[in-house]
């Protein structure tokens, strides 16, 4: 049997503001991209809730970032590990991990460096942040991963219903919230983030998956039992991150309930019952984050 932790609303990480804010800049900047075209923003914008909305995103010199889907960047502070197959320790290991990648950014340290320290702007406010005159790449990873952590979306209509405002959610989402315990979603889906807290096969009660592998967790295990073997997402925002599961190959929040029914639960959930567990799962959006809406810079 698994342990399942119970569903926590979430808290504000605490984060250096002035790294964030440089972070932030960095994130949205294309100038750490091998053509000049392609931002962390690109892959994860606040358009699509820290995603895309392609099966596979669009990465320099018009590479296609295959095999994997964008997963959003909101709440990845939390993830036990970074990646679907958890293959980087953390945020920053994560950002160092896109800039290499040849289909993302494809970006060398070196390169990094020298585009960045020939940038008057930046050679200022690193200077003023970090207090440097050289800005080495790390310090760039450093930023990126400060402005991610503030990337929490509080105060979800869920997240108000579990603090105790019992009338955050209407009938419906209460008996979808109901069912998502009751057949076992939770078990697998739980913690502050609903997800992104362990490691679980897709497909376990489905011998012949028809879905491709791909970067799983056998790529970093080399165990056999971790064949399909992927990070439970977060549900978090989950509304806004169509199209769903690790290849993108799931178009509709309705098609990835039915299908975690049948993959992972080894039932088939009723439709009545597929419309509840939906509409609890659109009480999971919460605001954007403070650092992403207008006033906030004004403060600084
Ligand atoms: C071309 C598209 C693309 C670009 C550019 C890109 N990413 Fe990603 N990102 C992805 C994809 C696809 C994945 C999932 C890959 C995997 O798990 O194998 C991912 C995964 C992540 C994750 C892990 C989230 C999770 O739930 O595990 C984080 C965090 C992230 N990216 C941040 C960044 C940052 C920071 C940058 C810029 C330095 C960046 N990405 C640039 C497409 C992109
Ligand atoms: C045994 C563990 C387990 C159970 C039980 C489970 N899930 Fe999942 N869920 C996963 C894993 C692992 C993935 C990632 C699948 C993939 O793409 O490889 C996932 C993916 C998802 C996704 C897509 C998320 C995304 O960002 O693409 C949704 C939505 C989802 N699950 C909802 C549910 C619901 C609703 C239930 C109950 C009916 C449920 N899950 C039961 C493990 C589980």
């Amino acid at each position: 049997m698994l342990f399942a932790s119970p569903i926590t609303p979430l808290v504000p990480v605490s984060y250096n503001k002035q790294q964030a804010l440089l972070g932030k800049m960095l994130f949205f900047d294309p100038v750490l991209s091998a053509d000049n075209k392609i931002s962390c923003a690109s892959c994860h914008s606040p358009s699509f809730s820290g995603a895309d909305n392609k099966r596979f995103s669009i990465g320099v010199f018009g590479r296609i970032d295959k095999p994997m889907n964008s997963p959003s960047v909101y709440n990845a502070v939390f993830n036990c590990r970074q990646f679907w197959n958890g293959r980087a320790n953390d945020l920053k290991q994560q950002a160092i991990m896109a800039a290499h990648d040849f289909n993302e950014m494809g970006m060398s340290d070196d390169v990094l460096e020298k585009k960045i320290n020939s940038i008057e702007k930046y050679k200022a406010l690193f200077k003023k942040v970090y207090g440097v005159n050289y800005i080495k790449a790390d310090l760039i990873y450093q930023s990126i991963a400060e402005f991610e952590k503030a990337l929490v979306t509080l105060d979800c209509r869920f997240d108000r219903y579990l603090k105790g405002d019992k009338k955050a959610l209407n009938e419906d989402e209460k008996k979808g919230y109901y069912l998502f315990k009751v057949y076992g979603c939770i078990t697998c889906h739980n913690g502050k983030n609903l997800g992104s807290n362990s490691f679980q096969k897709l497909g376990i009660f489905i011998k012949d998956i028809n879905i491709t592998e791909g970067n799983d967790r056998y790529k970093v295990t080399h165990k056999k039992s971790d064949r399909y073997v992927y990070k439970v997402p977060t549900l978090r925002n989950i509304a806004l991150t169509a199209p769903y599961f690790h290849d993108g190959s799931v178009k509709t929040l309705k098609k990835a309930i039915e299908l975690m029914g049948k993959y992972n639960l080894g039932i088939e959930i009723p439709k009545e019952d597929v419309l509840y567990i939906e509409k609890f799962l659109k009480t999971l959006t919460g605001k954007t984050p403070l650092i992403l809406r207008g006033e906030y810079e004004e403060e600084k």
